[in-house]
């Protein structure tokens, strides 16, 4: 016989909504009204549903609370801003993961601004989010070829993903963030993270202050999209 969960109907509309609405929320983080510990615990127990490299599981997710942590991590993610806003890092230098310039017609010039103020805004404030959340992998594979490296992020990036998409569903907001892995040993060494694992990112969460998210104008699907032939 058929099991009544496996046949029942998704709310395409509330999980198109989730998907559609999971912002990097930086000002309208609630700093002031604690978060239950459990929904964090929650929203993890759902995004260890992701995929995983041969299944194995190597995920392991750091939840800080602790105030100087906090303020030791936001001071390790503002030095790793600055170098990046003045181009010292390495990475950036090559252009890869710069914030690039583009037409004054390119929806995403328009966006540039909004994206540097809220992103100014999270590198003053961070600190002050009551819950941060480091995604971590085993393994080091800064040296390896492209099908370990895709293997690796694969095997952490998709749960950080579904973790953000939980919290969401549950009214709480977070934002990706990555300006951290600059000083990403200073951040293990604080937090004793064993030197064999590699951290992926760091969500500040909080509720969501304010009215509801809105889906971000992205560009065009038929623009972004190949099939059979690139181009
Ligand atoms: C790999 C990656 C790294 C990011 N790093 C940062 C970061 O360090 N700080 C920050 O404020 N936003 C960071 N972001 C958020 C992007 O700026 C954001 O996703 C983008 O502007 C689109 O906005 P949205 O997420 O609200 O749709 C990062 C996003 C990704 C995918």
């Amino acid at each position: 016989m058929m099991n009544d969960q496996a046949i029942r109907p998704l709310d395409l509309a509330s999980v198109d909504h989730v998907l559609t609405t999971t912002r990097s929320v930086r000002q309208r983080l609630d700093f002031e009204r604690p978060v239950p510990p459990a929904m964090i615990t929650e929203a993890l127990r759902i995004a260890l549903q992701a995929p995983t490299g041969a299944n194995t599981q190597t995920w392991r997710f750091m939840v800080v609370t602790d105030p100087a942590k906090r303020a030791a991590i936001a001071d390790c993610y503002r030095r790793g801003a600055a170098a990046y806003v003045g181009g010292e890092t390495g990475l950036s230098r090559t252009g890869v993961t710069a914030m690039r310039e583009y037409e004054a017609d390119d929806l995403r010039q328009q966006q540039r601004e909004a994206v540097l103020k809220s992103g100014g805004f999270l590198m003053e404030n961070l600190e002050r989010a009551p819950v941060m959340i480091i995604p971590c992998i085993e393994g080091r594979f800064e040296q390896d070829d492209v099908f370990t490296q895709a293997s690796m992020w694969g095997s952490i990036l998709p749960a950080t993903w579904s973790l953000m998409l939980a919290l969401r569903a549950r009214r709480l907001a977070s934002a990706w963030t990555t300006l951290h892995l600059y000083h990403e040993r200073e951040v293990a060494d604080l937090l004793g993270i064993p030197a064999t694992y590699t951290q992926a990112a760091l969500l500040p969460v909080a509720w969501l202050k304010g009215g509801d998210l809105k889906p971000a104008r992205r560009l065009p699907v038929e623009q972004v999209t190949y099939w059979e032939h690139w181009a």
